[in-house]
């Protein structure tokens, strides 16, 4: 790893995890740099957040392109002029195809607001409450081509009380994924993690499919 982790951040949206990002790098938390940010929505708010703190922004309409992969193909281009060291997806709201996961495997993190393996996909607060779950949470992992599916590196739970609704158990939860995401990239960046073999590895030990478990 060179001596500054050379982020990419990918959002559609409120980008707090852009944030999350931004702040831990400010504390000297995260040791890295945020060198482009990059959106499929024009309205992504989230822009605001990167321009505020002077990191290049760029937008890619996905609805110019004809296909899911001729955007990826030209959002994968966009993403390596930055020469990102880790790609971090935070709210990025499309399915990528291979012609950009490819060229990224081992440098691509997501954050899902589930206990993953529980609840891939949408929805997942709800299906939480639907299941009488007593606990939530978030999980950073490495992407693969299988979604919501990629190695797991680090996951936090919260509860969830009497009388909760999803979006109010989503608000308890979008708080921890802003203390895990840093960190895991963080570990990234000193070089303890790596996807090896379809599994993460931290500190040269295989994880669990849940990731390592934060605890405050
Ligand atoms: C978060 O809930 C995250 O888990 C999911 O998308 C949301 C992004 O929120 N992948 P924000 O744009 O970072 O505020």
């Amino acid at each position: 790893m060179p001596e500054v982790c050379r982020l990419v951040v990918l959002i559609s949206g409120s980008g707090s995890n852009l944030q999350a990002f931004i702040d831990s790098i400010a504390r000297g938390e995260l040791r890295a740099s945020i060198v482009g940010v990059v959106t499929n929505k024009a309205s992504a708010t989230g822009l605001q957040r990167a321009q505020a703190a002077n990191i290049p922004t760029e937008i890619i309409d996905h609805t110019q392109f004809a296909t899911r992969e001729q955007f990826d193909i030209e959002l994968c281009a966009r993403v390596q002029s930055y020469r990102p060291d880790l790609v971090i997806l935070a709210g990025f709201m499309r399915i990528l195809t291979p012609a950009f996961l490819r060229p990224f495997a081992g440098k691509l993190l997501n954050i899902h607001p589930s206990l993953l393996p529980k609840y891939p996909g949408l929805h997942t607060h709800q299906r939480a409450l639907d299941a009488g779950d007593n606990a939530a949470g978030a999980t950073v992992h490495f992407v693969t081509e299988q979604l919501d599916g990629g190695p797991a590196i680090l996951q936090a739970r919260v509860p969830i009380l009497a009388g909760d609704n999803a979006e109010q158990i989503a608000a308890r939860v979008l708080q921890v994924e802003h203390r895990i995401y840093p960190q895991a990239a963080q570990w990234f960046a000193e070089n303890r993690v790596q996807l090896y073999n379809d599994r993460a590895v931290l500190d040269g030990a295989p994880l669990p499919n849940t990731g390592f478990i934060y605890q405050d």
